[in-house]
């Protein structure tokens, strides 16, 4: 981004943790593809009302002109700007540090994520294109579904472009987490805000595979084996749960919005040398033998992913379940690496 411009880093409210830290950091601009659809308006405020985030550059297809005018009234630092259609997608682009896609259809009642495949994948290899031009040194952050493929379909272009670095190529797995950190202090009765549950496989079905068994804080007794169960399958069917929910009206979109934003935040204070910051995503990596993509803990710094950190010790549920998700993340996998991009 435009360089000396300094700040103090106050971050958003939705995340405590973060809340805390004073950093020093430089100007950064974000940018957000698809930023008038359902998760992209409410992810743009968050991002607005994040103090790291200097630049604020708002692009979709139509209807950005007043989201932006409307977030630009919000007495923040963060200088919000609209860009409509692909004339405007390169200046959007320009000097940014991360760019955040949640562009792309949702799903309806009695589709699964892979449905959304056709429609999308094409939507992500046109914004990756473009990003592989104008900004081939942002961190990219993709939202849209399915992501256990349009992450390989992101990483495809940019490597026929040249400019692939797979440690700032990330799909966002936050929700996972999010929804699990609630789901489990809820049965066990703790504050959420202090719990911490690592998801790991990627982000659909059974390829969705919470550590329960690494969970933090534990309180005794701790999930038996058959509790440990049907609490993994409610994080998997979450996102089905509010697809259900809203009755063919999109899925979620506030949760996601947060969610995004903790990530976004966590990329930002990453970049700005904070030391020990570590999320889940879904990145290609040689961590977990058998698969080329994964999402695992990562410890972000400067230049995206610095550390892929290990599994550590699974439960026998947990070890089935890795061994379970096999054949579907490498079908989803493959789906992404094997599209053509020239016919999308
Ligand atoms: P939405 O339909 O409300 O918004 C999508 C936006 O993308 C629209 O504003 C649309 O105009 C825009 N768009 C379409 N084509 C575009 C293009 N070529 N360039 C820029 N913008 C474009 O949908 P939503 O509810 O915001 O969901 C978006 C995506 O996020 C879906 O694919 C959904 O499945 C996915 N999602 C992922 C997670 C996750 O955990 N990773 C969670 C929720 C939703
Ligand atoms: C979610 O988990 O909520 C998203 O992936 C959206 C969906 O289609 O479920």
């Amino acid at each position: 981004a435009e360089a000396a411009r300094t700040v103090a880093a106050r971050s958003s409210t939705c995340v405590p943790r973060a809340a805390r830290r004073q950093a020093v950091i430089e100007a950064r601009k974000v940018v957000v593809l698809g930023a008038a659809g359902g998760i992209g308006q409410p992810l743009s405020l968050l991002l607005k009302m994040n103090r790291m985030v200097t630049d604020l550059a708002l692009y979709d297809i139509a209807n950005v002109a007043g989201v932006a005018a409307d977030l630009s009234h919000c007495n923040t630092n963060t200088q919000v700007k609209a860009y409509t259609g692909p004339d405007e997608l390169a200046a959007a682009l320009t000097g940014a540090d991360l760019v955040v896609i949640p562009a792309g259809v949702p799903r309806k009642p009695g589709m699964t994520r892979d449905d959304l495949f056709n429609i999308n994948a094409g939507i992500v290899k046109g914004l990756c294109e473009a990003i592989a031009k104008h900004c081939p040194n942002a961190i990219i952050n993709i939202i849209s579904n399915p992501v256990n493929s349009t992450v390989p379909i992101c990483a495809e272009v940019l490597k026929k472009a040249g400019v692939y670095n797979p440690r700032k190529v990330m799909g966002v797995t936050t929700l996972d987490v999010v929804r699990a950190n609630t789901f489990v202090a809820e049965a066990k009765g703790l504050d959420t805000r202090d719990v911490d549950v690592p998801v790991i496989g990627g982000h659909a079905g059974e390829t969705i595979l919470p550590l329960l068994s690494q969970a933090t804080p534990k309180v005794l007794p701790w999930f038996t084996a058959e509790e440990a169960a049907k609490m993994t399958e409610r994080i998997q069917n979450a996102g089905t749960e509010v697809v259900e929910a809203k009755a063919g009206a999109g899925s979620a979109t506030l949760s996601m919005a947060y969610a995004a934003a903790r990530m976004a935040e966590s990329v930002l204070l990453g970049m700005a040398g904070e030391q020990g910051v570590v999320e889940c995503t879904y990145t290609e990596s040689s961590m977990v033998p058998g698969f080329q993509y994964f999402a695992s803990k990562v410890r972000l710094g400067p230049g995206g992913v610095e550390e892929f950190l290990p599994l550590g010790p699974l439960s026998a549920f947990e070890q089935e379940g890795l061994e379970k998700m096999k054949g579907l993340l490498s079908k989803n996998i493959e789906a992404g690496v094997e599209s053509d991009p020239s016919s999308m």
